[in-house]
């Protein structure tokens, strides 16, 4: 049986992840989900934002499906997110843009670059440093060529002209798709994020480094109506955790009108991943018929609420059951 951990977090992860969560038992009910508290909300309770014993129930779960957590700018506090993703080895965030007319894969590297965590502030400068290892950037590499082989081809999204770790990056990636035959083209990350907004069909799978991925698949929400519609996975050799690409949204938290199809959608990667892609399917289906019948939440200028969007893609999962 497969055991899944789910981490509501803070702010609008608390509507959306329930929503998500009676999708999956309703197409999948002979999984167990277990509830794991974890980030802002309990770190000004307990002072702790998740601890060694929760980590272990997160290790202990086949999959992590996460909401959002809040994490403030302050330099005492470090990103529960991120500890998660290190201390879980989730290398490779995976964030599919798929709409009309649009399908696009960012592969972020998950682990290094401007997100290594070895940073230091001095009385007059603070510094972070970017770390590009070989052994990074050639499991990303792979990850990305293994999905972009089916497909199109791949774009190496960098800023080698500037940055000596991007040369190393770009090398070991060109050397990667060369090996695995998969047509390859290199693009400098500012024009590149520029050119997916103009021409998503120039694009098909885009590999890039921890931060540049970050930004880029935030600016890419546009194609496809927002930070409400993407969904990513977090993969690594033992333990995946599956989150919508946006935040915790406290501007619009407690007020019944998140888009809750990221979180869907994050379910049914994680369906998908476990070696059902009929019940992923199945549930990305239900999204775009409600949708498709004009049901919408605030953001895509509609007026259903989150749990209103949920209940009709709950009623759509069941009708397709008894189909
Ligand atoms: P955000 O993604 O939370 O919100 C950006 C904007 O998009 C806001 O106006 C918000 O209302 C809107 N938005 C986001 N998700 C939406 C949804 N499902 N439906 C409708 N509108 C939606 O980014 P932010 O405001 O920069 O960050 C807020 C907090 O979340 C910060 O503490 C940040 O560090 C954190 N954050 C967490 C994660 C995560 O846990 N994965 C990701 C990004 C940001
Ligand atoms: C994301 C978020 C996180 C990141 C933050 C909250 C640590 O923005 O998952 O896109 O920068 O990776
Ligand atoms: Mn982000």
């Amino acid at each position: 049986m497969v055991k899944v951990a789910v981490v509501e977090g803070d702010g609008i992860g608390h509507e959306v992840v329930p929503v998500a969560c009676d999708i999956l038992t309703a197409v999948r009910p002979d999984i167990e989900l277990f509830e794991v508290e974890v980030g802002y909300g309990r770190w000004e309770r307990t002072g702790s934002a998740c601890g060694e014993e929760t980590m272990a129930d997160l290790r202990s779960a086949d999959a992590i499906l996460f909401g959002a957590v809040t994490t403030p700018p302050d330099p005492g506090y470090r990103s529960v997110l991120l500890q998660i993703r290190h201390a879980l080895d989730l290398y490779a965030n995976v964030r599919p843009i798929q709409g009309e007319g649009v399908d696009v894969i960012i592969v972020r590297e998950n682990t290094e670059g401007l997100y290594s965590g070895i940073e230091w502030t001095e009385p007059d400068r603070a510094c972070t440093v970017r770390v590009v290892s070989r052994r990074g950037s050639e499991r990303i590499a792979r990850y990305a060529c293994t999905l972009a082989k089916p497909r199109r081809h791949l774009t190496v999204g960098n800023k080698a002209n500037v940055l000596k770790s991007d040369c190393l990056f770009v090398e070991i990636c060109t050397a990667e798709a060369l090996r695995a035959g998969v047509p390859c083209r290199v693009n400098y990350i500012d024009a590149l994020c520029l050119d997916l907004l103009m021409h998503p069909d120039r694009y098909d799978v885009v590999v890039t480094t921890n931060m540049f991925g970050d930004i880029l698949s935030d600016a890419a929400a546009y194609l496809v109506g927002g930070l409400g519609m993407l969904p990513s996975a977090n993969i690594g050799e033992r333990h995946a955790l599956f989150e919508p690409v946006h935040g915790s949204a406290p501007d619009i938290a407690g007020k019944n009108v998140a888009n809750p199809i990221a979180a869907i959608r994050s379910a049914a990667m994680l369906l998908c991943h476990f070696g059902d892609p009929v019940s992923g399917a199945a549930v990305e289906e239900a999204v775009l018929r409600v949708l498709g019948a004009g049901i919408r939440t605030r953001d895509l200028g509609g007026a259903a609420g989150t749990r209103e969007f949920g209940a009709a893609v709950l009623r759509e999962v069941g009708r397709a059951g008894r189909a």
